[in-house]
C-alpha cells in the first residue's frame, strides 16, 4: 500500500499542537505551543484566552510542523482533527483550520475523537500493539475505562460520575495553593511524602466499574481547612501522597478486577495522568502480579498533542470515515 501522511491538528484546550504522521504511526513533526504559563496565573484554562491563543498561533504551528517534517501541504494526503470534546471556542480554530486546508488543498477531511486520540497515542509508543486490550483513560476531562476492541470500536466499561482524575488533581492542587496544572506538582511531592500518615477514603468499592472523586476531592479539602482552622502545619508531601494513593488504589484496583474478569490480557494507560509515575508504578506491580501485559505512552504523548490525532485519524481514515466542509466543533461529542 501506498505511504499515506496525514497533516494532524489539536486544539480542544490549551495545547495548539500540529503534526505529520506516515501510516499511522511514524511521527515526523509533533510540534506543540503550550499556554500553560498564559493560564497558570487564573488557576486553570480561562477558554476565551485558549480561543485567542489558538487563532494567534495556529499558522504559525503549522508551518513548524511541516517544517520539521521536511514537506509541503501538497505532500500531505489526509487532514486530521480534534473536533470534540473540548473546550467550544479552542476546538472551532483546529476545525477551521483543518477545514481550510483540506478545502484549499483537496484533501480528505477526517474529525477525530479526542480521547481516541489519547487511546491512540500507545500504538505510537508500542508499534507491535493491537487491540483489542483494556484501556483506562484519565485526563483532565476524562477518567474512562475502555474496552478497544479494535483500532475504532470502543465499549465503555466505567466513567467517573463526577469529576474527572485530572480534576481532582487539579482542584487540590489548588487548594495546596499549587498553580495549574497541579497533576505533575503533587506526583513530585508525593514521592517526598508518606501515603500513610492520612487515611483518605477509597470510593466507589461497591463492584461498579465507575469512579467518583468529588467525595475524596472534598476529604483533602476538609483535612486542609482543618489543619488552618487548628493553626496545625500541613505536611503537603503527605497530604499529597496520600491523595495521590487514594487515586491510585482505585484507578489500579478497577482495571485489574475489570481484565481479569473480561479475561482481557493487555492493558493501556492514556490521558494526561497518564503520565503520573505512581500511578505507573502502581499499574505495573499489579499487572506483574496478575500476568498482565502493560503499554503507556512517553510523557509527551500522554498530555494533548496532535500526534495521537493523527494516528486515530489513520485508523478512522482506512475504515472510510471522511468528514465535509458542515464538520463543527462538538464541545460534548460521545465516544
Ligand atoms: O490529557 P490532558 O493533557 O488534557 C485533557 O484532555 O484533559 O490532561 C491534563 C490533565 C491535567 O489535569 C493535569 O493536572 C494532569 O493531566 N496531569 C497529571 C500529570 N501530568 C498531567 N496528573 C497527575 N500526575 C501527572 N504527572
Ligand atoms: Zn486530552
Amino acid at each position: 500500500m501506498k505511504d499515506l501522511t496525514i497533516l494532524a491538528i489539536e486544539t480542544s484546550c490549551d495545547e495548539t499542537s500540529v503534526a505529520v504522521v506516515r501510516n499511522g504511526r511514524e511521527v515526523l513533526a509533533n510540534t506543540i505551543s503550550t499556554q500553560i504559563a498564559l493560564h497558570e496565573q487564573y488557576g486553570g484554562v480561562v477558554p476565551e484566552i485558549a480561543s485567542r491563543m489558538h487563532v494567534e498561533k495556529i499558522n504559525l504551528v503549522i508551518k513548524e510542523a511541516l517544517k520539521t517534517a521536511g514537506l509541503a501541504l501538497d505532500d500531505i494526503d489526509v487532514v486530521g482533527v480534534t473536533y470534540g470534546p473540548g473546550l467550544v471556542g479552542a476546538l472551532l480554530v483546529g476545525v477551521m483550520a483543518a477545514k481550510s486546508i483540506a478545502f484549499a488543498k483537496s484533501k480528505p477531511l477526517v474529525g477525530v475523537h479526542h480521547i481516541e486520540g489519547h487511546i491512540a497515542a500507545n500504538y505510537i509508543a508500542h508499534p507491535e500493539l493491537e487491540p483489542p486490550f483494556l484501556c483506562l483513560v484519565v485526563s483532565g476531562g476524562h477518567t474512562h475505562l475502555v474496552h478497544v476492541k479494535d483500532y475504532t470500536t470502543y465499549e465503555i466499561m466505567g466513567r467517573t460520575r463526577d469529576d474527572a482524575a485530572g480534576e481532582a488533581y487539579d482542584k487540590v492542587a489548588r487548594a495546596m495553593s499549587l498553580s495549574y496544572p497541579g497533576g505533575p506538582k503533587i506526583d513530585k511531592l508525593a514521592k517526598e511524602g508518606n501515603k500513610e500518615a492520612i487515611k483518605f477514603p477509597r470510593a466507589m468499592q461497591d463492584g461498579s466499574y465507575d469512579f467518583s472523586f468529588s467525595g475524596l476531592k472534598s476529604a483533602v479539602l476538609n483535612y486542609i481547612n482543618g489543619c488552618k482552622m487548628k493553626d496545625e502545619p500541613i505536611n503537603v508531601a503527605d497530604v499529597a501522597a496520600a491523595f495521590q494513593a487514594s487515586v491510585t488504589d482505585v484507578l489500579v484496583g478497577k482495571t485489574l478486577q475489570l481484565a481479569e474478569e473480561k479475561n482481557i490480557p493487555k492493558i493501556a494507560l492514556a490521558g494526561g495522568v497518564a503520565a503520573n509515575q505512581g500511578l505507573r508504578e502502581a499499574m505495573q506491580k499489579a499487572c506483574d502480579e496478575k500476568g498482565k501485559k502493560l503499554y503507556y505512552p512517553e510523557l509527551i504523548l500522554c498530555t494533548d498533542n496532535a500526534a495521537m490525532i493523527g494516528c486515530a485519524a489513520y485508523y478512522e481514515y482506512l475504515k472510510g470515515t471522511r468528514a465535509d466542509m458542515s464538520l463543527n466543533a462538538v464541545p460534548n461529542l460521545p465516544i
